[in-house]
């Protein structure tokens, strides 16, 4: 598997753009199976699961263009099948968000178990609630859900469990769904929003979008959006950079993002004694040394998200005092743990959810593995910090989510080497 090599002890400094959101982008990709003609995406980030998504829908029927450097045209009036091909699906958890679209418009859906990130279980339970509320009929036989129904009817749907994928999924159902559905205790991240805005910009009437009530009033057919759909930057991607500035002690200026996606984590630094300044579509982060311990729970947005919590987690190894992080969203989101042990912070696990970090001040370079996205970014920031050489392992995962993570940070001022697995 290919790796990446980080000559630690570099400041990050200068200026960069975050990519487009992985968490719209796969979404959305899906929802133009709710239409025929020809939708035109921009800012669709170059990462493998989009590269996996593409193929997902090709397999369906769909054609899709992808230039690798932002703009995507996806067709979907040659839909020849409905059922997903197992070996696409098992490579990322998102493409169960197919079944929602597939539901809606051609009334069946066969999609096999989801793979995706060790995160922990990562059920589809309330997914196929919210199907079966709108009035779908649910087996499962050799690992594939069949979903369908004839007509789908609105309905009042309330998740007891704040769930993005589950709420992505029932919003693109209901959508085409006779009458008015509305969905209670809904996901409120930024992803759900741009999803729910390209679906108006289709022609859906859905309101109360980033409430935790949305309302649909479903409609015969959708259309594609007037114009290119263009999808909102990723908070995750930006969060990352911004912990890569605090642990090299760097500046960073962080473009074309909106701030307020990442209040919580904006928050946590400041109290971590760094600098920030938010403006209207950037970030300007200033690293002040040392870096305080904070506490921080993850939380479903608008509170501080799982996905960055392995890299302030590799932060707080550095800084002065104690750290406490609790897991809420994910039961096995410490893989992280050890490999950095390696690096010589000092993580206790109190329990499941919870580590203590005694901060270390100094890292020292090793050899470690990151076996999912997060936690390979998390020791890429490690390595950035370290004393002498790092070499991260599982370069695929980290590839899935972050768009040339590599050439990024080179262009901060970094000092990392990609080797492929052919080296
Ligand atoms: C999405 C993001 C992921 C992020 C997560 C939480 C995508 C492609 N991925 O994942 O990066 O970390 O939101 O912000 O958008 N759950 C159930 N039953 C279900 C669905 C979920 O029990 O049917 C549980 C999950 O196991 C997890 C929690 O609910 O413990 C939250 O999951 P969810 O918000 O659905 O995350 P994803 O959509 O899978």
């Amino acid at each position: 598997m290919g790796k990446l090599l980080i000559n630690g002890g570099h400041r990050l400094h200068g200026v960069m753009r975050a990519s487009g959101a992985k968490n719209a982008a796969l979404p959305v990709m899906a929802a133009c199976l709710l239409t025929s003609g020809d939708v035109y995406l921009k800012k669709i980030p170059s990462i493998s699961d989009v590269w996996v998504m593409k193929e997902l829908l090709e397999a369906l029927g769909a054609s899709v263009d992808f230039d690798g450097a932002g703009s995507m045209r996806i067709n979907a009036s040659d839909v020849h099948t409905t059922r997903t091909p197992h070996d696409l699906v098992k490579r990322i958890h998102a493409s169960f968000d197919v079944t929602g679209p597939l539901l809606a418009r051609f009334h069946r859906a066969e999609v096999s178990l989801p793979g995706g990130c060790v995160l922990g279980s990562r059920q589809v339970d309330l997914h196929t609630r919210g199907f079966m509320a709108l009035g779908a009929k649910i087996d499962l036989g050799y690992g594939f859900y069949r979903v369908e129904a004839k007509e789908l009817k609105g309905t009042r749907i309330y998740f007891d469990k704040s769930s993005v994928g589950a709420t992505k999924n029932t919003l693109m159902a209901a959508c085409l769904a006779h009458g008015k559905t509305l969905i209670e205790n809904a996901a409120r991240e930024p992803e759900v929003v741009d999803l729910a805005n390209f679906l108006n910009a289709m022609g859906a009437r859905i309101s109360g979008i980033g409430t935790t009530d949305i309302v649909i009033d479903g409609v015969k057919t959708l259309h594609p959006p007037a114009g290119e759909y263009e999808i909102i930057s990723d908070r995750i991607e930006a969060g990352t950079f911004l912990l890569a500035a605090a642990i090299t002690g760097g500046d960073l200026l962080i473009e074309d993002i909106s701030p307020s996606f990442l209040d919580s984590v904006i928050e946590q630094l400041r109290r971590a004694g760094q600098e920030i300044e938010a403006g209207e579509r950037h970030i300007q982060f200033r690293g002040v040394r040392p870096i305080l311990g904070v506490d921080v729970t993850t939380m479903p947005f608008p509170g501080f998200p799982t996905d960055l919590q392995p890299p302030i987690g590799a932060v707080l190894t550095t800084a002065e005092g104690t750290s406490i992080i609790k897991e809420t969203i994910f039961d096995s989101r410490y893989a992280y743990v050890d490999e950095m042990r390696r690096m010589g912070a000092d993580i206790k696990k109190i329990d499941e959810r919870t580590i203590l970090i005694q901060g270390v001040g100094q890292l020292t370079g090793a050899p470690v593995n990151g076996m999912d996205i997060r936690a390979g970014a998390a020791l890429v920031l490690a390595g950035l910090a370290a004393d002498g050489q790092t070499e991260v392992g599982g370069l695929k995962y980290i590839d899935r989510g972050y768009e040339n993570i590599s050439e990024k940070l080179n262009a901060l001022g970094a000092d990392i080497r990609r080797i492929e697995n052919k080296e």
